[in-house]
């Protein structure tokens, strides 16, 4: 797959799962509060109807005037209370009220058995109830078209307010994508810019290693001893891509793993091995090596083999950097609860410029490259990645010219 591809469809992914997510809470928040609402809609409504008809029950309203009959029923707490009293079909007493008139009263379903019910007339709703007193019937309604509106009303804000927070979501979620895809794009360009630095970097010893075999293959009856310069420059190319395979496996080795291992050592003994290769360098390329180490001992717990390769590192760049004569300090302090490495060297010095790209990988100056010094630009970002893993701190100062010093402050104890 295509890496913009990858990138839009993991941010589309994204966004649909983060809306998805936001869409399902939004609408069960909406449904229930919804239900809640609906359900206890003409709770007030309700009460007031009965409380009514109590009120009817429990008095008498057939009051005696002389021989006449006067049915007179218990005004209602509300004028919103409606009622209508019926001799058979006769109407017998009504509450004003503006919304039934002559030939137009409510009628109570025929399968009505009692009780709470809603009722629709001329387009208006109702809560309605009807019984029986003293002969009569009597039927109380309560308009509830107001209550109706309302959860209309209500519906539709919600409506509203979710199609506001969607859009919000998108564009929230939207954003947020980008930020969490950034730092993944970016290492991902980093590993694909690493691929192609490393195919880089082999192409020229492969190069050299083909043209050579290539002429050599151009005279088959020459003897092996008249190619010698040739198979030596083979050889050396070949250490090279042996060098380049081995820190580039232990750099993304690093990058994944990054365990440590601590070992009991005492300072000077882990140095002894280092310095003693280190002297005989130093004699065979005439330099000066300086080693300085403190008198009494310190145990430290390290991760042996990872400290090591971090000095040689270094020790490596100081020695490749530095012409006949120069001087390399290996120091070695206690401070506090560190060891502090000190690797200096009066060789060829790195610019200010160069300096903030010093850990990059492949990265090495046009300076060490026009010499033809040997390299491939790994050894200070696996220094890195490996301080990294063992909480050492690196710093480097160094003057164009007149040498470098690289400063390494490690833990006593790993773990
Ligand atoms: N002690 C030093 N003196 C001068 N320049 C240095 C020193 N150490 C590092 N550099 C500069 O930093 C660059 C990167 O160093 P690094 O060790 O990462 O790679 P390298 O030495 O070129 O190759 P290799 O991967 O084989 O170590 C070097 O190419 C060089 O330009
Ligand atoms: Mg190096």
């Amino acid at each position: 797959m295509k890496q913009s591809d990858l990138f839009i469809r993991t941010k589309r992914n994204i966004i649909l799962s983060t809306l998805s997510i936001v869409l399902i809470c939004l609408i069960t928040f909406i449904l229930v509060t919804q239900y809640f609402y609906k359900s206890r809609l003409f709770e007030g409504v309700d009460q007031q109807l009965l409380t009514y008809k109590n009120m009817i029950l429990n008095e008498e309203i057939i009051k005696k005037k002389g021989k006449s009959e006067e049915v007179i029923i218990p005004a209602p707490l509300t004028p919103d209370l409606i009622s209508f009293v019926w001799r058979g079909s006769e109407l017998v007493d009504k509450s004003p009220h503006t919304y039934f008139g002559e030939g137009n009263y409510p009628v109570f379903p025929k399968e009505y058995e009692g009780g709470l019910i809603t009722l629709e007339s001329k387009g208006y709703t109702y809560r309605a109830v009807s019984f029986e007193k003293e002969g009569l019937s009597i039927q109380l309604l309560f308009n509830v078209d107001p209550q109706i509106l309302s959860v209309k009303q209500l519906e539709r804000a919600n409506g509203l307010s979710l199609m506001v927070l969607i859009g919000i979501t998108m564009a929230l979620a939207s954003y947020l994508a980008a930020l969490v895809l950034k730092p993944v794009k970016k290492a991902y360009n980093e590993q694909v810019y690493f691929v192609q630095d490393a195919s880089h970097e082999m192409r020229t010893p492969l190069a050299v290693i083909k043209g050579q075999v290539e002429l050599m293959t151009a005279h088959p009856q020459d003897r092996i001893e008249e190619h010698f310069e040739q198979f030596s420059q083979m050889i050396g190319e070949i250490r090279s891509l042996e060098k380049l395979n081995r820190d580039l496996l232990l750099l993304s080795k690093e990058d994944i793993e990054g365990k440590t291992v601590g070992e009991a050592i005492e300072v000077k003994n882990f140095i002894g091995e280092i310095r003693e290769f280190y002297t005989e360098l130093a004699e065979l390329q005439n330099k000066h090596f300086i080693v300085k180490v403190p008198d009494s001992p310190v145990n430290v717990k390290w991760d042996l083999e990872k400290v090591k390769r971090c000095l040689i590192i270094l020790l490596e760049n100081a020695f490749k950097y530095t012409d006949e004569e120069d001087t390399i300090l290996l120091g070695v302090t206690k401070v506090n609860k560190s060891i502090v490495v000190r690797i200096e060297d009066s060789g060829i010095g790195i610019s200010k410029e160069d300096q903030k790209r010093l850990f990059d990988r492949f990265f090495r100056s046009s300076d060490v490259r026009a010499r033809g010094i040997e390299g491939s630009g790994i050894g200070l970002s696996l220094l890195q990645s490996l301080a990294h893993t063992l909480g050492i701190k690196v710093q480097v100062q160094s003057t164009y010219g007149k040498g470098t010093v690289f400063t390494l402050e490690i833990p006593l104890k790993m773990n």
